[in-house]
């Protein structure tokens, strides 16, 4: 039985990740902090660990204690951090010490995945609306992107490292957090809209972006990266609508101009000081919603893996939408 080990497996994808391996007859080493919280993560075959990507001794003993994994796919980092600087630690930093530490041991996996973002490349150019695609410079507006473009990098300068980088879009589905706002806001009977000029999005369902990972993970491809989405382009206001359909809900529509937004942002953002975390709104969030061009080309997973999405946003939604209400997360 092959082994992989799954970095962030407490997290929204990490425990999707951990599913999948699992359905795939893995034996999976989740890798866990002592505050996580592994509700998702309730099947027994799971072997737990602890590993902290901050002490590299630490670390570099803990790995000695285990097996080789066969496999790494590590989809730890920080997705809203209070400080900039967290974000280079966790998504950069912490991602080179656990390579670090495999390189020095020769624990070297058939195949590292590391799970980047379409932020380290995007957004697209607003006036040609391409799609982003591999080929181009990257241009990553936030610290975030920033970060995890920091780590693509160090990956490239390695040699005889087999990894690929997989950079999804926005990544949606149970359990998820942040777009659920949205959910919520929609079932109250109201719509946010930041800016007033058309977007063009892209989504991808959980469940289609795991599968990608596994057929990345099982290939012979390596050294590599791709973007994933369902393929499809979105207009800022599609995703409202299809969640207003499936709730069935009348909604009032609030249009805030974006510096308005920015002003919120800053004020919501200042939160963080007494609560510790980054509100769903900050100034980061603001970057990404007045870039207009988050286009991703998809193209090379068609080619290399004849990738099918299943979901589209319509279905993902529905699927969304039971999950939050059997949860209660939605009344
Ligand atoms: N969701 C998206 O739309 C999206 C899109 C593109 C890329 N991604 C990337 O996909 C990965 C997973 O995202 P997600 O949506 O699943 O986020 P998430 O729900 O916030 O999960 C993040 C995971 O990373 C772990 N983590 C964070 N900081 C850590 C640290 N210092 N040490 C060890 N573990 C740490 C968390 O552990 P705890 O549970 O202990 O906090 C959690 O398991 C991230 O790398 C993210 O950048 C996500």
């Amino acid at each position: 039985m092959k082994k992989v080990l799954i970095t962030g497996a407490s997290g929204f994808i990490g425990s999707f990740l951990v599913e999948e391996a699992l359905k795939r007859n893995y034996e999976v080493y989740a890798s866990i902090r002592k505050t996580s919280n592994t509700e998702y993560l309730t099947d027994p075959r799971i072997k737990f660990i602890e590993l902290d990507f901050s002490d590299k001794d630490s670390l570099s003993k803990k790995i000695f204690g285990l097996p080789y994994f066969d496999y790494v796919i590590h989809s730890a980092g920080l997705t809203k951090a209070v400080q900039k600087s967290d974000y280079f630690l966790t998504n950069f930093q912490y991602t080179k010490n656990i390579i670090k530490v495999l390189i020095s041991q020769k624990r070297i996996p058939q195949k590292f995945i590391y799970m980047s973002s379409l932020a380290a490349y995007g957004p697209g150019d607003p006036i040609l609306l391409q799609e982003i695609k591999s080929s181009d410079t990257p241009n990553p507006v936030t610290s975030y992107g920033k970060s995890k473009l920091e780590s693509e990098k160090y990956l490239s300068t390695l040699i005889d490292f087999p990894y690929v980088i997989i950079r999804p879009t926005a990544v949606y589905g149970p359990r998820e957090k942040d777009l659920y706002t949205v959910f919520k806001l929609i079932n109250k009977n109201l719509e946010l809209f930041v800016g007033s000029k058309k977007q063009h999005l892209s989504f991808v369902y959980v469940k289609d972006l795991v599968k990608v990972v596994f057929q990345t993970m099982e290939s012979n491809i390596v050294n590599k990266g791709y973007f994933v989405s369902d393929g499809n382009v979105y207009d800022g206001e599609i995703l409202g609508n299809i969640i207003k359909e499936q709730l069935n809900k009348k909604t009032i529509r609030i249009k805030v101009p974006v510096e308005m937004a920015r002003w919120i942002a800053m004020i919501t953002e200042g939160t963080k000081y007494i609560t510790g975390k980054q509100p769903v709104l900050n100034l980061e969030k603001i970057k990404e919603l007045e870039s207009i061009n988050w286009k991703c080309d998809v193209q090379p997973l068609f080619d290399d893996f004849n990738f099918k999405p299943e979901y589209n946003l319509s279905q993902g939604i529905t699927e969304t939408i039971q999950w939050y209400r059997q949860a209660n997360w939605l009344k």
